[in-house]
């Protein structure tokens, strides 16, 4: 039998491609999403890999729906805690609304998809967490106050994760993607993204497809040992 892995935010975007990629590693794939229908549907016809919706924010949704996936597909043994969204204004601007948004989503939102899933990694002794963070989470970002404090925080929580997990078999990291070519990206206004790419020594965007890389590389049984690292992915833009 195949382990079951969910990918939050797993129908389009970054999420995607790894939901694709652990498929064609041999895993059984539940992806997340939260609002857009057709995305999922478009993405389920093509992929073939079972879409379900919840809002990461809302504790309850998320864990129905996480019973939902393991009464599907069995017991879940890997979970990849995608989903992210922006709310971009320089702090002056930012109101307490965008403020919250990405708060409960992007930070609690991990809370809310790991919890549910935790006791029954500590029992089964076997578990992979992978938290998707951000370069902006490690250097920070005008305009991303919001969005920074969560990408901070996602080390935080996966540093504290791999230290409960270690002696039940459970390993939580984190990948920090620069900036890739995704609809989030996209939505930079043209002459700051130019400018961003500008400043990407590879000179170029990264591709959903790396990060998935990396991904299928820290829930295989050959990364055990690595636990509560942070894998950076930017093309030299940032170093730590
Ligand atoms: N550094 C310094 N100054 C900057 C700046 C930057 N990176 N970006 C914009 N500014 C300056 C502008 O030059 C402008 O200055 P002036 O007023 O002197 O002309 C000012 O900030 C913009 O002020 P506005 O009041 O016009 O700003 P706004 O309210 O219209 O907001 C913005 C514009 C939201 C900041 C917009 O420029 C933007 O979206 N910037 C991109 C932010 C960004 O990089 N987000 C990352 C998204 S991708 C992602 O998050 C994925 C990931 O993990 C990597």
């Amino acid at each position: 039998m195949s382990k079951v892995a969910l990918v939050t935010g797993g129908s389009r975007g970054i999420g995607a491609a790894i939901a694709v990629a652990l498929k064609s590693a041999g895993y059984t794939v539940a992806a997340n999403y939260a609002g857009n229908d057709e995305a999922a549907a478009k993405f389920t016809a093509e992929t073939g890999i079972k879409t379900y919706k919840w809002n990461v924010a809302d504790y309850d949704a998320s864990k129905a729906g996480i019973a939902q996936v393991e009464a599907d597909l069995g017991p879940i043994e890997i979970v990849i805690a995608n989903a992210g969204i922006t709310r971009d204004a320089p702090f002056h601007k930012m109101t307490p609304e965008q403020w919250h948004q990405v708060i409960d989503t992007n930070l609690t939102g991990v809370f809310n998809t790991v919890h549910p899933i935790w006791p029954g990694m500590r029992e089964r002794k076997f578990g992979r967490v992978v938290v998707i963070s951000s370069i902006n989470g490690q250097k920070g970002q005008f305009a991303q106050v919001n969005y920074a404090a969560t990408k901070a925080g996602d080390l935080g929580i996966v540093k504290s994760l791999a230290q409960e997990g270690a002696r039940a078999g459970i390993t939580a990291n984190a990948i920090c993607p620069g900036y890739i070519a995704t609809e989030m990206v996209m939505a930079v206004p043209e002459k700051v993204r130019e400018s961003i790419i500008a400043g990407i020594p590879a000179g170029r965007l990264g591709e959903p497809e790396e990060i998935a890389r990396c991904v299928v590389f820290l829930v295989s049984d050959d990364a055990g040992f690595i636990n509560g690292s942070t894998i950076s992915a930017n093309g030299a833009q940032f170093f730590v």
